[in-house]
């Protein structure tokens, strides 16, 4: 069966623009091809059948785990976060991992992690520096790293918090560079070499996760609300808990795929909000209007749709794929089985006839359009959506809520392109800006550079 046209030449070309650029590739591709078309990514997944069209795009979320396996899809992901990830499983194991993992972000869950966000948040803006230009993404990384160490793996202030933030931002970085994604390219030439450094920060952060398994284990989770004493309470349907490995590489899967993403998706954010003080000031009276209160901020809706419009212009993510299993009829064309189908999260978002003027950040236009779980989806969709969606958009909030208020800022850079760093798509130079002047917690007077 013949795939979609697509771009020809050397698939390492395709690949090495797929780094550096790949939403210009993904319109490029569009407009020569259409909605459908073909692509040489790097992942042994490879080639991928793109599809772009919202009607394609609901045909393959609504493919049930049989037919649809994201798992084998995701292989390129699999040194990173070890064999029993519930983004690498499919079929029914992949349906154990998930049902055990959800409760531990239901709603219920979810509010007692507002407080800490918060606070979290304070504790960063307070240091952050006044008056010379820095890039903010480091700062939203320093809030959501934290947050994942407090709210999912359990760790209060104190020597065990500092070590493990520490040695988690030294395995991340050393992962973050987007040529470790190529499986040549991971190989051990030493303690100095890319993949060396993430072997060896990431063993020590192996260790230290499983110190806490096995803490948690021994004492006992009575009291706990983190994630992880959920996951060590969870029982499958057997009545079986999760094996040491199985929670250690969740804890590592949570990691990876809700700090650097949040963080990106908040600095997106930013780079918006920041270019627009009208905006700015509204969002202000709506947050001072909520009396601070966790639970009432994040039914805002202005803040809600501001941060949906930086998920949609931007999302961190640009495709999420499933290895087809038959033959499978997607949108108006035919796909055999052993392909991989993969939905560009981005072109979808850039659809003139769904978000007019595509191009441009205008959060208001959620007012009147209500999108369908096909034409907005940083998250992904169907059995395989994000775990961690409303955790993230919660996080986002609260983040905003708290720094938008304190600081008056810009960007020192107009011209912000993304770059990739790792999994996700960031804003160039981590996004520089100048903070002019920065309010206390209680809201006192703004005190300038
Ligand atoms: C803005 C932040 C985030 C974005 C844009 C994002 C995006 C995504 C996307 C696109 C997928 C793939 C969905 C699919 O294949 O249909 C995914 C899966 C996943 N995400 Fe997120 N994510 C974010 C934050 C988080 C957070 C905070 C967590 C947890 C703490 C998390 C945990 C997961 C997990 C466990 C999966 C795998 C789900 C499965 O395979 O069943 N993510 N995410």
């Amino acid at each position: 069966m013949s795939l979609p046209p697509g771009p020809n030449g050397f698939a390492a070309l395709q690949l090495l623009r797929w780094i550096r650029d790949p939403f210009g590739l993904l319109e490029e591709c569009q407009a020569r091809f259409g909605d459908s078309f073909t692509l040489t990514l790097p992942s042994p997944a490879s080639p991928f059948v793109i599809v772009a069209s919202p009607e394609a795009v609901k045909d393959v979320l609504a493919l049930d785990g049989e037919v649809a396996h994201a798992g084998k899809a995701n292989v390129v992901l699999r040194p990173l976060l070890g064999e029993h990830s519930v983004i690498l499983l499919d079929g029914s194991e992949h349906a154990r991992q998930r049902k055990m993992m959800l409760p531990a972000f239901h709603g219920d869950r979810l509010a007692a992690y507002g407080r800490t966000m918060t606070e979290l948040a304070h504790a960063v803006i307070d240091r952050l520096p006044v008056g010379e230009p820095f890039p903010i993404v480091r700062s939203m990384r320093a809030i959501t790293l934290q947050v994942i160490v407090r709210t999912v793996f359990g760790l209060e202030a104190g020597r065990r918090f500092s070590e493990l933030t520490d040695v988690l931002s030294r395995a991340i970085d050393a992962a973050a560079q987007p040529m470790l994604l190529l499986p040549f390219m991971q190989r051990d030439l030493g303690p100095l070499s890319p993949w060396g450094r993430f072997l060896r920060y990431g063993a020590k952060a192996s260790e230290i996760l499983r110190g806490e398994i096995r803490r948690g284990r021994a004492q006992g989770t009575a009291g706990r609300t983190d994630v992880l004493a959920m996951l060590l309470e969870a029982r499958d349907e057997a009545g079986e808990p999760m094996t040491e490995d199985e929670v250690h590489d969740e804890l590592v899967t949570l990691l990876v795929a809700g700090h650097e993403t949040t963080a990106t998706a908040l600095a997106w954010a930013l780079r918006w909000i920041w270019v627009d003080p009208p905006l700015v000031e509204r969002l202000r009276t709506d947050i001072a209007g909520s009396g601070g209160d966790p639970a009432s901020i994040a039914k805002l809706d202005l803040l809600d749709r501001t941060v949906r419009e930086a998920l949609r212009l931007q999302p961190v993510v640009p495709l999420i794929g499933r290895v087809l299993q038959r033959r499978t009829k997607i949108g108006d064309i035919e796909i055999g089985a052993g392909r991989v189908v993969a939905c560009a999260i981005y072109l979808v978002h850039r659809r003139p006839s769904l978000y007019p003027d595509p191009d441009r950040f205008r959060p208001d236009r959620f007012v009147t359009f209500k999108p369908a779980s096909w034409e907005w989806l940083p998250f992904g969709g169907g059995l395989r959506r994000c775990i961690g969606a409303a955790f993230a958009i919660l996080e986002m909030k609260m983040v905003l809520a708290a720094l938008l208020p304190r600081v008056t800022a810009h960007l020192a850079k107009l011209s912000i392109h993304p770059v990739r760093r790792g999994i996700t798509l960031t804003p160039s130079g981590g996004l520089p800006v100048v903070i002019t002047a920065r309010r206390s917690r209680e809201a006192g007077s703004p005190r300038a550079a």
